[in-house]
């Protein structure tokens, strides 16, 4: 993380990469946006994924080899797993915590089926070990919550493509994507009146503060985020609020005021935009669900047999 994170303030403009949000404060915060009234993404995908399961399972067909990553508290993968009984479950995450919680909680709930556990930096395609997965078993990947939205369009491509080999012929993936709306909307969701968000984007300062011997005075930060229309996405970043040098490790970085430490963004599609974004990356979309609002997507892509 300290060579990162160096790397990251020293670039310009500077930036932090999202998956450093995802400590044990993080994870709970990152619980709390998903219940905010202005947060729609968790719940309407839930809603998709309640009334559109045994559809899913129907087009994945049974035995399947299912791997989820971000696996997060859980709530989704249980809808699928109910739907799609597969042969085996391989949760990746790279919170161990949540990894845990969530594997425990799914153990009891499915005694029969093998699962498993692997904690792993998500970016790229994770090596998943051969002796979790079934043998002639279809391989299919399951990345809810929009995180893949968290990539740039060629990254997201990228991974998606890095994939293909270990999903193999006639493999699928699942992914929730969060579709273009209103970006009044969109800005609400990344602005909560409840500050929550603000408290999530500034924790990283304070884990910094404790893992990495930094000195971030996080009065001195705000959180700040933005949709571009251009780029079709939010960009989330922390502010500086004044002149400042702030100590990570034995580096020291000067901030202007106003200047702005990139921390996320969150790419929005439509419906058109991800097809083609699979097609370039070797998939052929099999189907799409959304919710009646078309705030959201869940994207069924496969891969040639
Ligand atoms: C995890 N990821 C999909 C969330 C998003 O909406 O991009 C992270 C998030 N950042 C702020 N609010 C939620």
């Amino acid at each position: 993380m300290l060579d990162e994170v160096l790397a990251g303030l020293a670039a310009t403009p500077p930036r932090i990469a999202p998956k450093y949000f995802y400590d044990a404060r993080g994870c709970e915060l990152f619980d709390a946006i998903c219940r905010l009234p202005e947060y729609y993404p968790t719940r309407t995908e839930l809603a998709i994924m309640a009334a559109h399961a045994p559809a899913m399972a129907a087009v994945l067909g049974a035995g399947c080899a299912l791997i989820e990553i971000g696996c997060g508290n859980s709530a989704k993968s249980r809808l699928l797993l109910d739907a799609l009984q597969p042969l085996s479950f391989v949760a990746v995450d790279i919170a161990a915590e949540q990894l845990k919680a969530s594997c425990d909680v799914l153990s009891q709930a499915f005694p029969q089926m093998a699962i498993g556990a692997l904690r792993a930096d998500f970016e790229h395609a994770v090596a998943v070990p051969e002796g979790m997965l079934p043998e002639r078993a279809r391989r299919v990947l399951y990345f809810p919550g929009s995180t893949i939205g968290n990539f740039t369009p060629a990254a997201a491509r990228d991974f998606l493509a890095d994939w293909a080999p270990l999903l193999g012929r006639g493999g699928c993936a699942l992914i929730g994507v969060d579709l273009k709306k209103d970006p009044a909307r969109l800005h609400a969701a990344y602005n909560d009146a409840q500050g929550v968000t603000a408290a999530f984007n500034l924790n990283l300062l304070a884990r910094f503060n404790r893992e990495l011997a930094a000195n971030f005075d996080l009065a001195a930060f705000r959180h700040k985020a933005n949709y571009d229309g251009a780029a079709g996405r939010i960009e989330m970043h922390l502010e500086s609020l004044r002149a400042q040098t702030v100590t990570v490790g034995a580096r020291h970085f000067a901030f202007a005021p106003g200047e702005t430490v990139l921390t996320e963004i969150s790419c929005k599609y439509s419906n058109d935009e991800f097809c083609a974004l699979a097609r370039a990356a070797g998939y052929v979309s099999a189907a799409v669900w959304s919710d009646m609002e078309n705030l959201f997507a869940v994207h069924l892509l496969r891969l040639p047999d």
